[in-house]
């Protein structure tokens, strides 16, 4: 694997046992054992799961197998606080196995015996342990955050191996609880607004962004975000959740749980940008709301690309994908005047380093809505399985972290 050059940096110095209840809340962190030394260099605790389905497949095992660095970019990560988002929840169930399945196996993971024993988790916060004979920015030490792609082994665990490109230096001002909460979301939402809509700190100013569903994780970052670069935001969430969405700086809140969202919507001037974080029947409308024949993006993150692939496999999933979505793209042009795109989580940690900035002059703050223990991830999961999500949930891997 190559070492990234990251232009956007910021400037650095050089830098079988198994349990199916979980750990005790004490064995959730690496106790002293009589083969500490063995244990600490060659195993690990993690909530693993060796197939898909609902939350009783997750298991919490001390003896898997620990991550080393094997190539000269990668740097070896203490895990200190995961969090949770919608998409490890799908994960669980079996959700882009098909695809993700290719990239692990193209990663080598395949001699492990294909995508299981699986780690889930796709945020991270921590302590570098070890890096790669090419690693510029970071050294032994450094605490710092990483979005985890999807096909990596995943952060519920003590240790996790990244590339380089896909760490930063973590926000000094943050707990590594608070950290954990912002790095999928935050690449995400970079990934949306920035790298599809085109939207940056020099283009921002004036521009009316509506934000659909602004109350969950990727929500309370995009409001953020825009507030910090000067657009005017428009939000849409549930009256219980307005006081939140004030508070992150939207300027305009409308209630979809008290009538027709879309004819409330109507009453205001046109969209410059919509962010779509729920999908269904919304963009229907939504596209509706844009400025027509001036450039105005509708960028949603509710995509049927990977059930695609899962329901109708690689080839026909991806033609049907590419059909799909082109078609939008050109009728949304035509008849609307307006672009139509799908946006998908990347992993970036340049982006990060931005936001890190962001979050250290008290620009970005993270909003942790539950925290749980290293043995309750099950209880976190199901946390957010239940949706109605008003920030972050996240888990303490080292428990002394953040006591509890
Ligand atoms: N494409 C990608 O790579 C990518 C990456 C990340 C996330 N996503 C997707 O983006 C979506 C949002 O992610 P997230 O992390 O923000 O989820 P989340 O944390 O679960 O938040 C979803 C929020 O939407 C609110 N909501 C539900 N229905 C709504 C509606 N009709 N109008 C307005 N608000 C509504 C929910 O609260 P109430 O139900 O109480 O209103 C909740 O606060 C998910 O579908 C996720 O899978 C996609």
């Amino acid at each position: 694997m190559l070492c990234t050059w990251r232009p956007a940096a910021r400037a650095l110095p050089l830098r079988s046992r198994v349990s199916r209840g979980g750990p005790s809340e004490r064995s959730a962190v690496l106790q002293p054992t009589k083969n500490v030394h063995f244990r600490k260099l060659t195993t690990m605790a993690a909530w693993v799961i060796d197939k898909y389905g609902s939350n009783e497949v997750l298991e919490f095992r001390e003896d898997n197998r620990r991550p080393s660095v094997c190539t000269s970019a990668e740097v070896l990560l203490k895990v200190h606080a995961a969090a949770l988002n919608p998409v490890d929840v799908a994960m669980r169930g079996g959700y882009g196995s098909t695809l993700l399945g290719v990239r692990r196996d193209a990663l080598s993971l395949g001699w492990m015996g294909g995508e299981f024993p699986l780690v889930l988790g796709r945020d991270a916060s921590g302590v570098v342990v070890e890096c790669g004979s090419g690693v510029t920015h970071f050294q032994p030490g450094d605490e710092v955050w990483a979005a985890i792609p999807p096909w990596k082994q995943g952060s519920l665990a003590e240790f996790v191996v990244l590339s380089e490109s896909e760490v930063s230096h973590k926000p000094k001002s943050l707990s590594h609880t608070q950290a954990a909460s912002i790095p999928y979301v935050a690449s995400t939402v970079w990934s949306a607004l920035v790298v599809t809509a085109g939207l940056n700190k020099d283009s921002c100013s004036g521009k009316r962004v509506l934000i659909v569903g602004a109350s969950g994780g990727i929500g309370i970052l995009a409001i953020q975000l825009m507030k910090v670069w000067g657009a005017h935001v428009t939000a849409t969430c549930s009256r219980s959740a307005e006081g939140l969405v004030r508070s992150l700086g939207a300027d305009h809140v409308v209630d979809y749980t008290s009538g027709d969202t879309k004819a409330q919507l109507e009453t205001l001037e046109k969209f410059d940008v919509v962010l779509d974080n729920v999908g269904g029947d919304t963009e229907d409308w939504a596209v509706t709301l844009l400025r027509p024949w001036a450039g105005a993006k509708y960028i949603t993150l509710v995509t049927p690309f990977l059930l695609n692939l899962d329901k109708l496999g690689l080839a026909e999933g991806t033609v049907q994908t590419g059909l799909t979505a082109g078609s939008k793209a050109l009728k949304n042009l035509c008849d609307k005047g307006v672009h139509y795109r799908w946006a998908f989580f990347a992993p970036n940690g340049a982006a990060l380093d931005q936001i890190a900035d962001m979050v250290d002059e008290e620009q970005v703050r993270p909003v942790v809505e539950a925290e749980f223990s290293f043995s309750k991830v099950a209880q976190a999961f199901q946390k957010v399985e239940q949706g109605h999500a008003r920030g972050k949930t996240v888990i303490n891997i080292v428990a002394e972290d953040h006591p509890q």
